[in-house]
């Protein structure tokens, strides 16, 4: 089998076999196949797609690329989370605290940023000493002892969803469903997880751009989770401007602090609570999905959530005190404020131009090696609905660095629509789909 005729017969729109797609992932992993052709064939998929037995088989593949962790021994209905991907988007850090002080088992396995999109995985990281790279066993004690833990891929755990993520991540392929659909889900039945709740976004700040789209994204993820036995819920939901105010690594950890310390923006609230509800209800703790809603509520407001948070982060070596005092997190050394050219009302915040603007401040990544920076982003003051005076702050960016300050500032006035006419307010959450 040689990788150069996979590549043509996918550019050209035949369905490889099953031991072709697992010639092509296990060559990736061991290192035989090239970044180069690895990229030529992702630039393939990203074009003539995959159909579902290859869309299953290559998730399949890329789960066998590592162990798998055995949970058996943790009792407990496993729930897990996962985002397909947008701007200012911190649930996670909020919705599994909720869920697991409300007794659900969260094995939360994150990526790395992504495109114009922020990562768990890195916002963890700007907490100072926070560890991401569990081994099984401690995965196992922390669940056992907490009922939660944070952990990334690391080489053992599905590593070539690890390698094939940077590699999109630097060659234009992430936007691709079976690509989004094998990535995610590898990750998550990696984790021996049983249910899934997924959120998956749509709009100018999502991966997928129109709600047909989205929608065949999440149908493409619950078939491969119930083809493998997993209750996977999906909820579609908006991501047409930023979610919350805070786009960064370490500034979106201060925001989701103050949001399971109920202060934090309404939509970001709203949301969290829906998607810990529905962990809640799949885990069969409630009896009906309002009740779940109830006391993710709840513990939300009676603070049990933040305090999980907080143990959960000692735990895996962070400072807990960096989610009270701000100055010990990473902090931005300048500060642009970015204003508004006229008055009116904001009818729209273009959500992947605030993202890459973000990331040339230095939050995200351009090649597959470079560092992050923890402590740059975004905050905005505004959000799409509300009333500006010409010149009054719409937003600010946090930089370390000069270097690109000017041009992003430039793509995040750009960014900003403001007109006469007061918009029409749009849903948050969209659709649930399984
Ligand atoms: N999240 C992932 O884990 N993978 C993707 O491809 C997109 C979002």
């Amino acid at each position: 089998m040689r990788t150069v005729d996979l590549i043509q017969r996918k550019r050209d729109g035949e369905e490889l076999a099953p031991e072709e797609i697992d010639f092509l992932v296990e060559g990736y992993t061991t290192g035989e196949i090239p970044d180069y052709q690895m990229s030529a064939f992702l630039m393939a998929v990203f074009f003539a797609g995959m159909t579902d037995r290859e869309v299953s088989r290559l998730t399949e593949c890329m789960l066998r690329s590592g162990e798998t962790v055995d949970l058996s021994s943790v009792e407990g209905i496993k729930v897990d989370k996962h985002s397909t991907g947008g701007v200012g988007d911190k649930t996670s850090l909020i919705v599994a605290p909720l869920a697991a002080s409300a007794g659900v088992v969260v094995p939360m396995m994150s990526g790395h940023a992504l495109g114009h999109t922020g990562g768990t995985v890195d916002k963890l990281e700007s907490i100072p000493g926070f560890r991401t790279n569990l081994t099984p066993d401690e995965v196992r004690a922390q669940l056992k002892e907490m009922g939660l833990c944070f952990i990334s891929q690391t080489d053992r755990l599905a590593p070539a969803d690890g390698k094939i993520y940077s590699l999109r991540d630097v060659t234009a392929t992430v936007e691709s469903i079976p690509l989004i659909s094998s990535s995610i889900m590898s990750k998550k039945l990696a984790e021996g997880l049983d249910a899934l709740v997924l959120d998956v976004k749509v709009g100018n700040g999502a991966f997928m751009k129109k709600q047909v789209d989205a929608r065949r994204l999440a149908q493409m993820m619950v078939g491969i989770g119930r083809r493998m036995d997993k209750r996977v819920q999906a909820l579609i939901t908006d991501m047409s401007q930023p979610l919350g105010y805070a786009v960064g690594n370490a500034l979106e950890v201060m925001e989701a602090s103050q949001t399971l310390q109920n202060a934090g923006p309404t939509d970001l609230t709203k949301l969290s609570i829906e998607l810990a509800a529905r962990m809640i209800f799949l885990a069969k703790k409630t009896p009906t999905l309002d009740d779940a809603r109830r006391l993710a509520e709840q513990k939300l407001v009676d603070g049990s959530g933040y305090k999980k948070f907080k143990q959960v982060v000692a735990a895996q070596g962070g400072n807990p005190q960096a989610l009270d005092k701000f100055e010990l997190l990473p902090n931005a050394t300048g500060m642009r404020e970015v204003t508004s050219p006229r008055g009116g009302y904001v009818t729209a915040i273009d959500a992947e131009d605030i993202g890459t603007a973000s990331n040339m401040i230095g939050a995200g990544r351009d090649r597959k090696e470079d560092p992050i920076d923890p402590a740059v982003g975004i905050i905005l003051e505004v959000k799409v609905g509300e009333k500006v005076d010409a010149g009054s702050v719409l937003c600010r960016l946090y930089y370390t660095r000069e270097e690109r300050v000017e041009d992003a500032a430039e793509m995040v006035e750009d960014a900003f629509r403001i007109s006469a006419q007061k918009p029409e307010e749009r849903e948050l959450i969209l659709e649930v789909v399984g």
